[in-house]
């Protein structure tokens, strides 16, 4: 992790759970932050929100003593922007929100500013639709919390330049995050796609009654996600095939995927079986609260990133 100065100061517009964790981040990481949201009760919300971050940045390695000496709360969209060499949105996924937002950032913010849309979803060539010089625009969305998970997906849009993709690489990785550029725009990016395609199945053996989801949760935490964990599925897979490597792999066993491709479950989400699996899922974890489920998920994940890091590995290499 780095300081870059190019990159000082900052705008964070929308402070709400990603705003918030974002902030936290930068600031921990030396730069000048500038909070922008129309919230009413904004500065109590983000530094309690950052107060609630701190230890976890402290078990990230970070000096927290002075977390809050660059942070500027500043309900003027204008003031906040101007001057800004990195502008990193969070408000609300609405195309029209996104696109009207863009059009006033832009008359405010200075010629070289680099604007990151959080978008979990909507593509940056929508998002930038009104703007003059949409080239300094992309997308840099990040796993929740940002401040946390290392992923970063970099999207362009049909318009971004080369030079803003490089920039955003830059500043993601002064955060010591692991951006990855996209090659082109697709709905739900990278990671939210595999998500949702293993989801997909999950669901499906659920309501299948093949397994409960506690016990489908172990399945995957104790293989396949443990396995993820330290190596992608290409990888995986190419060590799968011992010395002969992802071709003896593909010769082997992957060419008979596609006979279990096929029989993967395509689950309806209606009424009835969203209210099975809201029932199966209560009858396994509901005893316990989502206070206590929460911080044990961040304990776990804190360990694994900071073993790997403290390892020297790069999440990337
Ligand atoms: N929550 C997640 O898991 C997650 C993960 C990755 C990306 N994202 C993306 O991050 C973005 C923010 O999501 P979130 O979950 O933090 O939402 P959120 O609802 O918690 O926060 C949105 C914030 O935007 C503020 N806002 C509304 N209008 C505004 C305006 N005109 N100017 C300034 N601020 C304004 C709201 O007051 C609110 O604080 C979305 O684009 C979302 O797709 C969310």
């Amino acid at each position: 992790m780095t300081y870059n100065e190019q990159f000082n100061p900052i705008t964070i517009i929308g402070a709400g759970v990603i705003g918030t964790s974002w902030a936290a981040l930068f600031l921990a990481n030396g730069y000048e932050v500038r909070i922008n949201d129309i919230s009413e009760t904004l500065e109590y919300d983000v530094k309690n929100g950052i107060k609630n971050i701190e230890s976890t940045l402290k078990d990230l390695g970070y000096d927290t003593t002075d977390l809050y000496e660059k942070l500027i709360i500043e309900k003027d969209q204008y003031q906040a922007v101007k001057g800004a060499k990195i502008i990193q949105e969070n408000g609300p996924e609405n195309v029209e929100f996104k696109q009207n937002l863009y059009q006033n950032l832009e008359e405010y913010a200075d010629e070289e500013t680099i604007f990151l849309t959080s978008s979990s979803s909507i593509p940056a060539s929508i998002i930038s639709e009104k703007m003059h010089n949409p080239e300094r625009m992309c997308v840099g969305h990040p796993f929740n919390p940002p401040h946390l998970i290392p992923l970063v997906e970099i999207v362009p849009g049909k318009a971004t330049s080369k030079s803003t993709l490089i920039k955003a690489k830059e500043f993601y990785e002064s955060l010591g995050k692991s951006p990855i550029i996209l090659k082109k725009e697709i709905n739900g990016f990278v990671a939210n796609r595999l998500q949702a395609a293993i989801f997909q199945e999950c669901v499906h053996l659920v309501l299948e009654g093949v397994v409960n989801p506690k016990d489908l949760d172990t399945v995957v935490d104790r293989s396949i996600g443990l396995r993820w964990a330290a190596d992608g599925p290409f990888l995986s897979f190419h060590l799968g095939g011992g010395n002969g490597g992802f071709e003896h792999f593909m010769q082997h066993l992957g060419k008979n995927m596609p006979e279990l491709w096929k029989d993967l479950g395509h689950p309806e989400l209606n009424e009835e079986n969203i209210n099975k699996l809201i029932d199966v899922v209560n009858l396994d974890y509901g005893d316990t609260s989502i206070k206590i489920l929460e911080e044990k998920r961040d304990h776990k994940q804190l360990k694994i990133i900071k073993d790997l890091i403290s390892r020297g590995e790069d999440f990337n290499d």
